[in-house]
């Protein structure tokens, strides 16, 4: 089997990690992919949202598969134009991809699905959360507790442009809870907690993603059965009735309240750096899996998830998420390796034959254990390992996880 992986992050990298121990596996392509995918597979020089450029690309590597890793090509329909050409896609239309795209669309499926989620508020006051209607890497939601807070939000959110939705504000712990899909199934995978603000102790502005565990305590296999039954194949049926079946990861991000799970939002893709802890504890065929949900015949597909623990420290620029770096030369990543860690390369470029930084989130540290606290310390050993200008990380990822 032929693969074609679009994206170029350290998702992407452990997507193509996996990908690539798979028996049915021939040939690995990435698009653009990055220094580490190009260890694994080849990567060509078309961009994620180079619609025509991946067509053309799919078509002439002649790729059984293609796996799209980030939301925006997705978004803009790159999974409906390959389809149309006849290749198989593991990844949703642009209609479904709308869960993730449009807030006020997964708002008003959630709604008709019967889905726990924040309830929608029509006027903006403290408590509250505002977001951005649209696509915002992340960067579109405020939390505000205070007036101040508020009028910030409203200012930054008017400066995003586009219509907002106003929240109320959840108190609990967060997980990310996933499940592939075939149109019609549901297939749940292991829970994963992110760590998304910048700064220890959960301080600072959001991220994209500082670091990820699984297992989540009390949130075993048992538990995200039961999640995706309440949440992910009750939005499926509701997107497949209104005529855009879901195919792809359906990623809700829920908060644990104590009324309760509600939803605060779905991605349409794996998370960043969840997957990165999510897929070193599957065991079974990964590869045959994707293959099914992109085939509409994910009946048979058991993933089994290992008992070890799974911890992923995300290295970043000095000045992320405000900013990144780029050119810095990156050492100690084959002594990091040595010691068993993965490192996997999010936004690393080559210069002269020299590894350098390129982005915000450079490397993710991932290493698996009997248990979260082993993970956790080999983990941090091998991030001590690697060396760059201004490389910051959060020491406490996975810190209070002590019974799992
Ligand atoms: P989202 O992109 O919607 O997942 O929001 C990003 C982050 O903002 C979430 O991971 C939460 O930490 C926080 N957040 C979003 N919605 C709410 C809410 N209704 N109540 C409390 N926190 C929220
Ligand atoms: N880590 C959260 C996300 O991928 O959206």
């Amino acid at each position: 089997m032929k693969v074609l992986l679009v994206g170029s992050g350290g998702r992407e990298h452990a997507l193509a990690w996996k990908l690539s121990q798979a028996p049915g596996l021939e040939e690995l392509h990435a698009a653009p992919g990055n220094p580490g995918i190009a260890g694994l597979g080849r990567c060509h020089p078309v961009r994620a949202e180079d619609g025509e450029g991946l067509l053309g690309l799919a078509g002439s590597l002649e790729a059984d598969l293609v796996v799209v890793g980030p939301e925006a090509p997705l978004v803009g329909g790159v999974a409906d134009e390959l389809r149309h050409l006849g290749v198989a896609v593991f990844g949703p239309s642009a209609e479904a991809a709308r869960i993730e795209g449009s807030k006020s669309f997964a708002k008003e499926v959630m709604r008709a699905a019967g889905v726990p989620c924040a309830e929608t508020l029509s006027v903006a006051r403290v408590p509250c959360v505002i977001k951005a209607d649209g696509l915002a890497a992340g960067k579109g939601v405020y939390v505000c507790r205070d007036q101040q807070q508020l009028d910030a939000a409203l200012r930054a959110a008017a400066a995003l442009g586009g219509a907002i939705v106003i929240e109320e504000l959840l108190e609990g712990e967060e997980i990310s809870v996933f499940a592939l899909c075939d149109g019609a199934r549901a297939s749940a995978l292991p829970a994963v907690q992110d760590f998304k603000r910048v700064d220890e102790g959960d301080t600072g502005p959001n991220t994209g993603g500082m670091g990820s565990y699984s297992p989540v305590p009390g949130y075993g296999a048992e538990e995200a059965e039961e999640l995706v039954d309440t949440i992910h194949r009750p939005v499926l049926e509701q997107l497949a009735s209104s005529g855009a079946p879901f195919i792809g990861v359906l990623f809700a991000g829920v908060m644990l309240t104590p009324d309760g799970p509600r939803v605060l939002e779905f991605n349409c893709r794996f998370g960043d750096p969840e997957t990165q802890s999510l897929l070193p504890r599957l065991d079974g065929d990964f590869l045959g899996a994707l293959v099914r949900a992109a085939r509409g015949n994910l009946s048979d597909v058991s993933l089994e998830t290992a008992d070890a623990a799974a911890v992923t420290v995300v290295l970043a620029a000095g000045r992320y998420p405000a900013a990144g770096d780029v050119g810095s030369p990156i050492d100690g990543i084959a002594e990091a390796e040595a010691t068993g860690a993965l490192v996997f390369h999010a936004g690393t470029a080559l210069q002269d034959d020299r590894l350098v930084t390129s982005g915000g989130r450079i490397l993710n540290v991932t290493a698996t254990g009997p248990t979260v606290a082993d993970a956790r310390e080999r983990a941090y050993e091998a991030c001590e390992l690697i060396s760059f200008q201004g490389m910051r990380y959060r020491r406490d990822i996975a810190a209070a996880v002590t019974h799992v």
